[in-house]
């Protein structure tokens, strides 16, 4: 049934929005319930529970039975007999005790499908009102080798720095490198031990020092392994360190030579680490950029009564009344004078504060951090750092197990490096795929990388974050059940298709999306509806495994389609350019989310 296009849920050819599917059908029921005088607030839909009978379904009958004091299935064959000439329904049913069972007519779908295919963003709404959202992940400690610790903070960063952009926000990621800590005077003083000749070591020295490094690379990875096991068995070491530590924070002019080059190094390497993950971020600053913040900052929570005194050191209560555990108090400067982690979070705030008035703050860290955000955070808001309605929110996530249930080693009981570990995944992948096709060998080792780091992210991401997790690779690398190369087979699945098309002569451009021929297509265009719904309620949420969910979801209406419907030698050519167009916005919806995930698809695999 063709109808025209004026119908006030219709996007217009390239409009940006598009009404969600789910309000469209809300609206049509409360129409409904309104003509028969009830309430609409009654007319709430949610998607079917019993897929089997029908696709949506209101139980609103029930509770306005109770109000207006009828039986439910009175109200709802009421509400029925309003919506049979609906356009959006198919099939309305009103069932005991009072279920309203819903079927979305398909040419009411064909168009929205359509919708969706002009439509900017793919129809989804952008927020009304942007935001400044400053995301700190990544975290990596410089000097210290990246490990897997540090991975799901940048996986899980990176996925909520592009969503939400995707929905409108103005997102600005920093690395917050750990770059002030104790790591730098164990370096400096085992580099005393080892090179006593250097300049650096040479207090009559006043000249420039050298603009080379004194180490490689290589050597600095040397260095701290070395230096942080003779800090645990040798105290004199340890303490010697820690006033280099403090010295460097004061600002000695040799430690801080040294420690730049520790920097340029170190920056440089994690750079290439984040870029093979495809992590990115806009600010590179790190603990160090707090410290001009932290005197001052310090002063005033003395000058204030923000803090005071408490065995030494200066505190600040943030306990609150309802605190069923006990909350200690926030140490802003330790009795040795040394600032803390925490004191270099709250001055790292006044810097943001200052430099980029965001709306939101997203930590993602270790969910063992909990207790430090929120000593942070209240204090933060205690001394009016930050407004007192400002959004600071900590996103804990949990740790990477390995398959016996503990935090992830290696096999010599390490903790992994971040690149073996990519490149374990990748090994697992290149195996599978040499021996599941044919694919040339020179095109197996690039086309292993795609998947591998969907493998890895997807991994990762399709667990709620707080959640612990097995990384298990041989699961991460199947390419069957609810896997990132699952989901790439998929697409490459559509990619072929439609290459094929392309190759006996089709144009990929022309044609409409007609209704649905069969169940699987049309459990197909519903799944594809509901796309702007989901990203737009996982960004809310800070939940890039519904995103996950939903593209999973995709993928297997995708494939069951596929298996029960004759595409390329379908001999209607209307038909066959529809079932295209149909593939190309699976593809552009699928492709979208992984985008949003942080991977993307090869042409092959
Ligand atoms: N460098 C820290 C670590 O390795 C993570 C930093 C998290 N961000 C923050 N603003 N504290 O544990």
């Amino acid at each position: 049934m063709a109808r025209e296009n004026d119908a006030d849920w219709h996007a217009k050819k390239g409009e940006n929005q598009m009404k969600k599917i789910l309000d469209i059908i809300t609206d049509e029921m409360k129409k409904a319930f309104a003509a028969n005088g009830y309430d609409e607030n009654f007319a709430k839909v949610t998607l079917s529970n019993r897929p089997d009978l029908c696709e949506y379904q209101c139980n609103g009958a029930m509770a306005a039975a109770k109000t207006y004091k009828k039986k439910p299935i009175d109200i709802a064959n009421g509400v029925v007999e309003q919506l049979k000439d609906s356009e959006v329904f198919e099939e309305v049913n009103a069932v005991m005790p009072g279920f309203i069972n819903l079927k979305v007519d398909a040419s009411f779908l064909s168009d929205y499908m359509n919708g969706m295919k002009d439509a900017k963003k793919l129809g989804m709404d952008e927020v009304e009102n942007p935001e400044t959202i400053i995301i700190d992940y990544g975290g990596a400690n410089v000097a210290k080798p990246l490990h897997v610790g540090h991975l799901r903070s940048a996986v899980i960063g990176e996925a909520l720095k592009r969503m939400g952009r995707f929905v409108g926000h103005k997102v600005i990621g920093d690395v917050h490198l750990g770059d002030w800590g104790l790591q730098m005077g164990l370096i400096i003083e085992q580099l005393r031990l080892d090179k006593p000749d250097l300049v650096y070591f040479d207090s009559s020295f006043e000249g420039e020092y050298p603009a080379e490094s004194p180490f490689t690379l290589d050597e600095l990875e040397q260095i701290y392994p070395k230096a942080s096991a003779r800090s645990k068995e040798d105290e004199e070491f340890l303490a010697k360190a820690q006033d280099t530590t403090l010295k460097l924070q004061n600002g000695d002019k040799a430690y801080t030579a040294i420690w730049k080059h520790i920097m340029a190094l170190s920056k440089a390497d994690l750079k290439k680490n984040y870029d093979n993950l495809d992590v990115s971020f806009d600010i590179w600053k790190g603990e160090s950029d707090a410290q001009p913040f932290i005197g001052p900052m310090i002063k005033d929570f003395e000058d204030r009564g923000i803090a005071h005194e408490s065995n030494g050191a200066l505190v600040v209560d943030v306990s609150e009344e309802t605190d069923k555990k006990e909350m200690p108090p926030c140490i802003v400067r330790k009795s040795d004078g040394a600032a803390l982690y925490a004191t270099s979070d709250l001055a790292t705030i006044i810097d943001r504060e200052q430099t980029y008035h965001p709306e939101e703050y997203i930590y993602v860290a270790d969910k063992r951090q909990e207790l430090h955000f929120t000593q942070v955070f209240r204090t933060a808001k205690k001394a009016g750092l930050v407004s007192e309605d400002k959004s600071l929110r900590f996103l804990g996530f949990g740790t990477m197990n390995g398959k016996d249930g503990k935090p992830f080693k290696t096999r010599a009981g390490g903790v992994m490096r971040l690149e073996y570990l990519i490149e374990d995944i990748k090994n697992a992948v290149a195996d599978k795929m040499k021996e599941n096709n044919s694919l040339p060998e020179n095109e197996i080792n690039g086309i292993a990388e795609i998947v591998g780091l969907a493998a890895l992210k997807y991994g990762d991401l399709s667990n709620q974050a707080t959640r612990d997790y097995i990384f298990d690779v041989d699961r991460f690398t199947s390419f069957e059940g609810n896997t990132g190369p699952y989901i790439l087979y998929t697409i490459v699945r559509i990619k072929s298709i439609l290459n094929r098309f392309a190759e006996e002569g089709g144009n990929l451009e022309a044609g409409t999306i007609l209704d649905p021929v069969n169940d699987s297509q049309k459990n197909l265009m519903l799944q594809l509806t509901g796309f702007g719904a989901t990203v737009e309620n996982a960004f809310e949420e800070k939940a890039p495994h519904k995103i996950c969910a939903y593209i999973y979801e995709v993928s297997n209406a995708f494939n069951s389609f596929y298996h029960e419907t004759k595409i390329l030698s379908e001999e209607n050519e209307a038909q066959k350019a529809s079932f295209i167009q149909l593939l190309k916005l699976t593809k552009k919806v699928l492709e979208t989310c992984i985008d949003l995930l942080g991977f993307s698809a090869p042409d092959r695999m």
